[in-house]
């Protein structure tokens, strides 16, 4: 069941909703479900007219506290009703401190940081006037090829769901009405993470079931959690674009999960309807958004537009536009807008603190993924180095370690890695930096030659490769997942030089970075990982801490291999080692059916190049003693699954232990293996620590062939381990009495 919060004094709301609502004129009530769009550095005149005549019930993309206690004063004393105005933000990964993009965020699998990120953005955010949030985005995105998987918590539905939960607490705070509190959006509803071909806005055909078993998880988690309110996807999913999908936004979003807030179009996603060939024209669009339950329209104005005269012709029911109007002014009333309509900056704790740097630092250094460190060759020990070779095109860039989606991120905060670098070795290394390549799109070599020179004199060289940050984000998609330009042969160069490589990739995305892992002894993974890029970094190149980080997301060895994930159906003939032959080992002439069958490809094999959930750290960790108990039990009977986690290597380090099941049997197939917990814990060198989970029957129910969520007897694998490839295993039964 839904556990919405039900907010404190509901039913007073509720009284003064319909107090409200009984005196709105129609254009009042429009208004509430018009989101206006304004440019930034400009007010429109005629929108301080609407707000006054009652016509514009939010903006967005104003973060001026000046205008927006304008804005609000006007809406509160000069309007008729004093209906206060939503101001909404894309407040993604941070305001000013901008903290680690998604995608980065979720290799950390950190729950609590992840809120504590959200808390201190909603506090920085609200102090501008900000009261609601287009975030978090909980797509299921499994596909690198699209931009927005940068902005997505990757590829699992439940780590999507635990660290969504996550971001929403954090923004909503302790209560909507709380000061400081912002009103979070769950988006985008539902499957846009599916798009064609990971081409943006690309048609989702997604059967039902996995809707529900896959997308859906991380909204339901969502709607649980609380959040205030929902975002409708641009998709076509499955022929009804979701601004005018009934199933999805009345079915289940409010039949089925009874959720309390109210749903947003996306930017212009009514009048995209007519695109999409669903609608002939706007008012067609206005009344397929308002009658499949899209209550507020972002940018376009078809609701403004055509609602009088789909009203007058009786073409819609005006209960759907009163209850459009309740879920709205509910929020408002939630928030307490009405009692609190002017931003007092002072009041709030002032953003870029140094506290909410340390906190950015603490979530960009946990988000850091290690993949690769041949011969140990990190930590670097700065008190045996003469000299660092700092490379390329990222190593100094305080604008593109911000990533997409920071519109209120300053780059004069950032601290990049070369700085970072130079701050930690001090006078006793000589850092000598070379960006070598203008773009991470470069393709010319002239910069190599001095980067050669570089690392040629340096003990070790850093190269800072990857994509700038418009590479990924809203309509980025790529078609190849390389590295841009020619940054491979300027690894390859670099490597020449004969001394220690160590590669640092900033990226929105997962990149198919295979052909630089024979010329670098070591590579790390850093998205884009917000202003404490480079404080993290060299945190972790030199050891002060241990690598933690884990892939939220698969990596594929190339392209032509996606959607590549792990909670993959197991499909008639899956493929191993032994059905694998490579391309170039197949004998001329081989009959037809000379080579096994299997679901793979000749040339590229079928395994990715790293599974979700993998990451080094610099000392090793193993599990040990897996037990479940019950082995056999009853459907509903909880299973609790433990086994021991040892640290065997020298230093202290955090790992995420993982618990994944395999439900063998199903009415409809279920994936081979299914992320059902993690815990992230601390282990110094030689201790060890038992795990436990519980695995109630929620954890186990899927929605089967009828479509309904249950438990279907028979039986389970279980594993615990640091990654989807854990191989410690234990069994047990569920019966059916
Ligand atoms: C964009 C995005 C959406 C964002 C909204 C407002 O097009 O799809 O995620 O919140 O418009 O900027």
């Amino acid at each position: 069941m839904v556990t919405a919060r039900a907010e404190p004094g509901a039913g007073a709301i509720d009284g003064r909703v319909e107090r409200l609502l009984g005196q709105m004129t129609l254009a009042e009530k429009i208004g509430q479900l018009t989101l206006v769009h304004v440019e930034p550095g400009e007010l429109p005149g005629d929108l301080r007219a609407a707000v006054r005549a009652g016509k514009a019930g939010a903006v967005l993309d104003v973060v001026d506290v000046a205008t927006v206690n304008e804005l609000q004063r006007i809406a509160a004393h000069d309007s008729r009703l004093g209906i206060p105005l939503l101001v909404g933000r894309d407040v993604i990964h941070g305001f000013k401190t901008v903290l680690p993009i998604p995608l980065g965020q979720a290799a950390a699998w950190n729950p609590d940081l992840v809120q504590q990120g959200a808390r201190m953005a909603a506090l920085e955010a609200a102090a501008s006037g900000v009261n609601w949030t287009f975030a978090p985005m909980i797509d299921i995105a499994r596909d690198p090829r699209w931009g927005r998987i940068a902005e997505s918590f990757g590829e699992d539905s439940h780590l999507a769901a635990v660290l969504g939960a996550a971001a929403i607490r954090g923004f909503q705070g302790d209560g909507l009405s709380r000061p400081g509190a912002i009103a979070a959006c769950a988006k985008h509803f539902v499957g846009y993470g599916a798009s064609e071909g990971g081409r943006d806005y690309g048609y989702v055909g997604i059967p039902e079931v996995d809707l529900r078993n896959v997308h859906m998880p991380p909204f339901r988690a969502a709607a649980d959690a609380g959040v205030a309110t929902f975002m409708a996807a641009f998709s076509d999913v499955n022929g009804v674009p979701a601004s005018a999908n009934p199933f999805l936004l009345r079915t289940v979003l409010r039949g089925e999960w009874k959720f309390p807030g109210f749903v947003v179009s996306d930017w212009d996603s009514i009048v995209d309807m007519v695109v999409h060939g669903l609608v002939a024209n706007d008012e067609e669009a206005a009344l397929a958004a308002l009658s499949a339950g899209v209550d507020m329209e972002m940018v376009s104005t078809t609701y403004r537009d055509h609602l009088p005269g789909l009203l007058a012709a009786k073409r819609i029911d005006p209960r759907l536009l009163d209850n459009a109007v309740r879920n709205v002014l509910r929020v408002k009333l939630q928030l307490g807008l009405f009692e609190r309509t002017a931003t007092d900056p002072a009041a709030y704790p002032g953003v870029a603190s140094a506290a909410n740097l340390a906190l950015a630092r603490e979530l960009a250094t946990q988000s850091l993924v290690l993949l690769q460190n041949r011969n140990g060759v990190l930590p670097l020990a700065p008190q045996r180095l003469h000299s660092l070779a700092v490379i390329g095109p990222l190593a100094d860039d305080a604008y593109e370690q911000l990533g997409t989606w920071a519109p209120d991120g300053d780059p004069a905060l950032s601290r990049t890695p070369l700085q970072a670098i130079r701050e930690t070795v001090g006078a006793r290394v000589t850092v000598r930096h070379v960006r070598a390549m203008a773009t991470t799109r470069t393709v010319t070599t002239a910069g190599f030659t001095e980067a050669v020179a570089a690392a040629s004199g340096a003990d070790a060289s850093v190269l800072f490769l990857g994509e700038e940050s418009i590479l990924s984000g809203e309509s980025h998609s790529r078609a190849s997942i390389d590295l841009p330009g020619n940054q491979l042969d300027l690894v390859r160069a670099v490597k020449r030089a004969g001394k220690p490589v160590i590669v640092v990739i900033l990226a929105g995305r997962p990149l198919t970075i295979e052909p630089i892992l024979a010329h670098a002894d070591a590579v790390l993974y850093a998205w884009h990982p917000g202003v404490m890029a480079g404080p993290a970094i060299a945190d972790i190149l030199f050891g002060v801490e241990s690598p933690s980080g884990k892939l939220p997301v698969t990596f594929p060895r190339v392209v032509g291999q996606v959607p590549l994930y792990y909670a993959h159906r197991s499909t008639g003939k899956p493929a191993s080692q032994a059905s694998f032959l490579h391309i170039d080992d197949i004998a001329a002439r081989t009959p037809q059916a000379g080579l096994k069958n299997a679901s793979q490809y000749l040339d590229a094999g079928y395994a990715p190049l790293y599974e979700f959930g993998y990451g080094l750290s610099y000392t090793s960790f193993t599990y040990a003693d897996i037990a479940v108990a019950p082995t056999r039990a009853r459907v509903g009977v909880p299973i609790s699954v433990r086994a021991v986690v040892r640290n065997v290597g020298q230093v202290a380090g955090d790992e995420v232990a993982q618990l994944y099941v395999r439900d063998l049997v199903g009415s409809v197939t279920r994936p081979v293996r299914e992320l059902k917990g993690f815990q992230r814990i601390h282990l110094e060198p030689g201790e060890s620590r038992e795990v436990a989970f519980q695995l109630s029957a929620d954890d186990l129910a899927f929605y089967g062939r009828d479509l309904t969520r249950a438990v279907e007897p028979g039986s389970f694998h279980v594993w615990i381990g640091g990654s989807s490839s854990a191989d410690l295993r234990a069994d047990f039964e569920l019966t059916a009495d």
